[in-house]
C-alpha cells in the first residue's frame, strides 16, 4: 500500500505526539495546527484519559489520527482490540510484532471488512531497550540485526510497516523495498533540544533516510510558536506551506 494512498493525501508527513495528560490541553494544541500540514498522535496516556471522545473530536476536526496504544496480546485479543480501534476511523494502528506472526496476522484480517481500514503498523524494538536490556529478556542478537528480522516477519505478516528510529531507517528501506511505511520518532530540528532523546535525527536527515513519517512532539508542542515551528519543519522537508 502506498504511503499516498493510504495517507490520503501528499505532503502531511509530520505527525504531531499529543502527549498530553488532560484531553483539553490535547484539543487546545489541536485547534491551533491546521489538519491540512500535519497528522496527530494520541498515546496511551492521553487516550486513556480521554478515550474514543477524544479520538472522534479530532476527528471532527479533519485530523488523521495515529492511536499509538502499541496492542501486544494472544492474536484473538489484538485482533478484537484493532477491530474496535478501525471502527473509530483512525487513519493509523500500531500492534507490537513481538507478538508473532499469528498475533500479526490475526490484526490484519481483523481490518479485512472495513472499507477504509487504519494503516497497521509494527513496533520492532523499543528504542528505549539497550543490547543489556534485550539480553536479559532473551534476545542475544546484535539489536539492529532484531530489528531487521522483526520488520521482514511484520511485512510478511501483512502489516503496512514499522515504526523505527530513524537511524535504522536507511538499513529497513534497502531491506524492505519502497512500499513499507517507516514512521520514525527522535526527530530534532537543528538547534532544537534532544531532551531524553538518544540518538536523534533532523527531519531533512531523517526523509533522507528513507522515512515516510516524522513523528514529533515537544520540538513542536512545547514551542513559543507551535505553528511558526510546523511550518518550519515542512519547509526543511520540502512541503509547501500555503494550505
Ligand atoms: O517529544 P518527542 O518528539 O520526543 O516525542 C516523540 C514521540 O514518539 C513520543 O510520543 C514518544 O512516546 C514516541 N516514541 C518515541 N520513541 C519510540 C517510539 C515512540 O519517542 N521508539
Amino acid at each position: 500500500m502506498s504511503a499516498e494512498r493510504a495517507g490520503g493525501g501528499a505532503g502531511r508527513r509530520i505527525i504531531v505526539a499529543l502527549d498530553y495528560p488532560e484531553p483539553g490541553q490535547a484539543l487546545r494544541m489541536a485547534e491551533r495546527l491546521n489538519p491540512a500540514a500535519c497528522r496527530l498522535k494520541v498515546g496511551k496516556e492521553l487516550f486513556t484519559r480521554g478515550g474514543p471522545a477524544l479520538v472522534e473530536q479530532l476527528m471532527t476536526r479533519n485530523f488523521s489520527v495515529f492511536l499509538d496504544l502499541k496492542f501486544h496480546d494472544i492474536p484473538n485479543t489484538v485482533a478484537a482490540a484493532c477491530k474496535a480501534a478501525a471502527a473509530l476511523g483512525v487513519w493509523m494502528i500500531n500492534v507490537h510484532t513481538q507478538g508473532g506472526r499469528r498475533m500479526m496476522e490475526a490484526a490484519r484480517a481483523s481490518l479485512a471488512g472495513f472499507q477504509h481500514p487504519p494503516l497497521l503498523i509494527g513496533v520492532t524494538v523499543l528504542t528505549s531497550m539497550n543490547a543489556q536490556e534485550l539480553r536479559e529478556v532473551g534476545h542475544l542478537e546484535p539489536p539492529q540485526m532484531l530489528v531487521q528480522r522483526l520488520a521482514r516477519l511484520a511485512r510478511d505478516s501483512g502489516l503496512d510497516g514499522v515504526v523505527c528510529s530513524a537511524q535504522e531507517a536507511s538499513m529497513l528501506r534497502t531491506a524492505q523495498g519502497p512500499d513499507f511505511l517507516l514512521v520514525t520518532p527522535g526527530i530534532r530540528p537543528t538547534g532544537a533540544p534532544s531532551d531524553d532523546q538518544q540518538r536523534v535525527m533532523t527531519p531533512p536527515q531523517a526523509i533522507a533516510a528513507g522515512s515516510d513519517y516524522l513523528v514529533i512532539g515537544r520540538p513542536i508542542t512545547g514551542a513559543a510558536d507551535p505553528l511558526m515551528a510546523l511550518a518550519d519543519i515542512r519547509r526543511s522537508i520540502g512541503e509547501k506551506n500555503a494550505d
